[in-house]
């Protein structure tokens, strides 16, 4: 799934403008990929004549991308409000086009005291939610107690006895008020009282008031599958059992209080950060329920977020996972935006709006464990940050007959001065495809610091003065990779011999030097 709330191009906020006549070199120049770092942050002013060009601009790249990283069976969500709500749907049809995609538009109420405007206080916004069309996207949300319709679960009139099937005539075990499960078909010379108590546990039988044995709606062979529709309910000195439909389709209008971005936004970020500036970010639950609306029949799923701002999204996936046990996992990407030096958050230390996020998922994830959570959960808050720079390889732009001498000295190292080990090693992991989340081991052997990630998916060494009697300890640990630096052994004989001591200790280790 894709989660993204851009900059809603109000003419007020600062944005990172992508200017669609821009060449690429321009576009790596200013996003900080070459040359100096950072682009610039710019106003897009409702005057400058090409307002919504330049929004567009910026957006259709990203979509772009977005479109390509989904899964096949993914679904991208839009956060928007009404000044771009027009050219943004406009925009996702153009890019998710024809009959493969289904577009559907929710308006949220995030703003129940309204902001003014001329002539109507606006008091929402909205959710774009493109998705493959024919399947089941989208999940069912759970309907508040208070809100079911609940019926008896034993039928009554016509044909409603136990003869009429004897397959509905079992008990449903109740514990402390919580249905527990359910008893097997009962023998027809079996005759219980409603309900039947053992030690703490009641058996309750589909008996009406006036004792006549009648049925359950549903036989015991298909009860399972709809015990989440189920409740006990006390009843003298036993329990009657009620039936309610507890889920439902999700409606495309939200109205619920918890979408308030200032009660669970503003307020909800500035209790885990003091004073964090953000005046707007989204309500936790504006961001939780579309996860749990999309990701309901995959609890493994990726959720991605590009205008990641003060880290909602992924606060929302841990709190999805705390609350039902799920393994959701985030990628949430957010551009240095700097903090202007007279806010209280750059008095506060932060310096960029990526380093407010990353505070925040920190404190929320320490707030979730220290709250209830579902027994089944592996409790994981961890994340890791990565940067995007430039390659830690030198770069090389002579030609032969512009090298002098002299020059050969400073191509010893082919690597850039003040790159680290984690640098290097995250640029292999990225080139091998090897996943960046995998939990990565430091050890020592023979002296030198030496990577292990997710056991042997990898070995790593980026230290120089390698020797034979490492690389042979490496290889007898039989690594699916193993990687080295170029210039990091201790003689050229050790370098030529890596090759075949693998061959020979372990022939199906892949071996690479950088
Ligand atoms: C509306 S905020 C996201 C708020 C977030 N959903 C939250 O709840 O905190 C939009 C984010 O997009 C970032 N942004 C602005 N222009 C951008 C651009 N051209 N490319 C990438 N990110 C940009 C801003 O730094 C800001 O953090």
């Amino acid at each position: 799934m894709i989660y993204i709330d851009p900059p809603y191009n109000t003419g007020r906020n600062l944005i990172y403008k992508n200017d669609f006549s821009e060449t690429t070199a321009e576009f790596l120049e200013r996003s900080g990929q070459l040359g100096d770092e950072g682009g610039k942050l710019v106003a897009n002013p409702e005057t400058s004549g090409r307002f919504h060009s330049d929004w567009l601009s910026m957006m259709f790249q990203r979509l772009r991308v977005a479109k390509k990283l989904l899964a096949k069976d993914g679904v991208l969500v839009c956060a928007i409000d009404e000044n771009e709500f027009g050219t943004l749907s406009v925009l996702l049809k153009e890019i998710f086009s024809g009959s493969a995609w289904e577009h559907a538009y929710v308006t949220v109420v995030h703003n129940p005291r309204g902001q003014q405007g001329a002539n109507f206080s606006y008091v929402n916004e909205y959710l774009i939610f493109v998705f493959p069309s024919g399947t089941k996207a989208i999940g069912d949300r759970k309907i508040d107690d208070e809100d079911v319709s609940w019926s008896q679960f034993r039928n009554w009139g016509g044909e409603s006895e136990r003869t009429d099937a004897k397959n509905c005539f079992y008990p449903v075990l109740v514990k402390d008020g919580k249905i527990v499960g359910f008893g097997d078909v009962c023998p027809d010379d079996f005759h219980p009282k409603q309900t039947e108590w053992n030690s703490d546990i009641a058996y309750v039988y589909p008996i009406d008031n006036v004792g006549i044995e009648r049925k359950w709606r549903y036989a015991r062979q298909s009860v399972d599958g709809i015990s989440t529709m189920l409740r006990a309910k006390r009843s003298g000195s036993g329990y009657q059992i009620e039936i309610g439909k507890t889920f439902g389709l999700y409606k495309s209008v939200w109205t619920d209080k918890r979408y308030d971005s200032n009660e669970y936004g503003t307020k909800l970020v500035n209790s885990l950060i003091e004073g964090s500036g953000f005046t707007f970010p989204k309500s936790l639950w504006a961001v939780y329920d579309p996860i749990a609306a999309v990701t309901w029949n995959d609890p493994k799923a990726i959720v991605m977020d590009f205008f990641a701002g003060s880290g909602t999204t992924a606060h929302a996936v841990m709190q999805l996972n705390a609350d039902d046990g799920g393994n959701r996992q985030f990628i949430m990407v957010q551009v240095p935006a700097p903090i202007d030096a007279d806010l209280p958050p750059f008095k506060r230390g932060f310096t960029t709006i990526a380093e407010i996020s990353k505070e925040r998922i920190r404190r929320a994830g320490k707030k979730i464990l220290a709250g209830a959570c579902h027994t089944d959960w592996n409790r994981d808050v961890g994340f890791r940050v990565l940067k995007v720079d430039t390659s830690n390889m030198q770069d090389v732009y002579y030609r032969p007959d512009q090298i002098d001498q002299k020059d050969l000295l400073a191509a010893v190292d082919n690597i850039k001065p003040g790159r680290s080990p984690e640098d290097l090693l995250f640029q292999v992991l990225v080139d091998w495809g090897v996943d960046l989340t995998l939990p990565i081991k430091r050890e020592t052997v023979q002296g030198k610091t030496v990577f292990f990630v997710d056991g042997n998916a990898l070995a790593a060494c980026f230290d120089t003065g390698v020797t034979e009697a490492l690389v042979k300890e490496l290889a007898g640990r039989e690594p699916l990779r193993a990687v080295f630096r170029d210039n990091g052994f201790v003689s050229d004989a050790v370098k030529i011999n890596v090759e075949q001591v693998f061959r020979q200790v372990s022939p199906g280790t892949d071996v690479k030097s950088i």
